[in-house]
């Protein structure tokens, strides 16, 4: 199972570890964590509140160092945040003062890329969010899962390595969610994209990932890692789900054992 499009490791964490330095006493998140991500994989992260993975994810995106252990990207150290690295966070993080077509041409602005080049990049990705007729509105008159298909539209404009969530629809209505899977499926299938996203949400996670990983209470560590194909039975089924059957629920049987433990 698992189809590995290329096997190129594009993220490389290893053993690392992180303790929170506090007023009160350190606070150890993650320990031991070994993890590549390759290209063209949809990695979801599950585990217990509290158990690390927005840690993990910002040592990922470069906001935080390790304590212990390295982290790479294509071979070398993460120094910092880097536009090869697209965030989406659970709430849209946009700028208030900016029109919605602003947004989604912010990094491609800020890069320096021609206007004539920066304006096809966000026509692109307005369009592949299917938002390409809200350009002008301001953010405040968009839903909660309009905006965050900004947000993740402003993530894919700077065509990153990869694209890094957490939780990201966690804040939708059940639907608006379904939806949002479906659409975050096709851009990655269509755009070949690699995925690391953190969910809370089990049954986001299996029809989603081509790996699964589940983290353990804190100081969080991996306990097991699937290799799934779940993602692209949904890719040619008409409906756009996963079809659920016996495998799938032994699998989420077993992630619900683990997590929790
Ligand atoms: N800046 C910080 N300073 C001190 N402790 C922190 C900081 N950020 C996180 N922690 C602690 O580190 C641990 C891991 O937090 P983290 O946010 O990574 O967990 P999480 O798995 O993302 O949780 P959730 O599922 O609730 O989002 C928690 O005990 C948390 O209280
Ligand atoms: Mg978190």
């Amino acid at each position: 199972m698992g189809k590995d499009r290329n096997g190129e490791v594009i993220i490389d964490v290893q053993n690392v570890g992180l303790t929170y330095e506090t007023n009160t006493k350190p606070i150890k998140a993650i320990e031991d964590i070994n993890l590549q991500i390759k290209k063209g994989e949809f990695l979801c992260v599950l585990g217990p509140s509290g158990c690390g993975k927005s840690t993990l994810l910002k040592i990922i995106a470069g906001y935080i160092k390790p304590t212990t252990g390295l982290c790479l990207m294509q071979g070398e150290p993460i120094k910092g945040p880097d536009w090869n690295r697209g965030i989406v966070f659970q709430s849209p993080t946009l700028y208030p003062w900016m029109n919605v077509r602003k947004n989604v041409e912010y990094g491609p602005r800020m890069r320096g890329l021609p206007e004539k080049d920066i304006k096809s990049i966000g026509r692109h990705y307005l369009e592949q969010v299917g938002l390409i007729e809200y350009g002008d509105k301001a953010t405040f008159e968009l839903s909660g899962g309009m905006k965050q298909r900004v947000a993740l539209a402003r993530a894919l404009a700077n065509e990153p390595e990869v694209i890094l969530m957490d939780e990201p629809f966690g804040a939708l209505d059940a639907l608006t969610r379904v939806n949002m899977q479906t659409l975050i499926r096709s851009i990655w299938e269509e755009t070949k994209s690699t995925i690391f996203m953190i969910t809370h949400d089990i049954d986001e996670a299996l029809s989603l990932g081509t790996k699964v990983v589940v983290m353990s209470k804190t100081p969080g560590k991996i306990l097991k890692e699937f290799s799934l194909d779940f993602t692209y039975t949904a890719i040619g089924n008409k409906n756009g789900r996963v079809k659920v059957g016996e495998e799938y629920m032994k699998i989420k049987e077993e992630i619900v054992d683990k997590i929790s433990q």
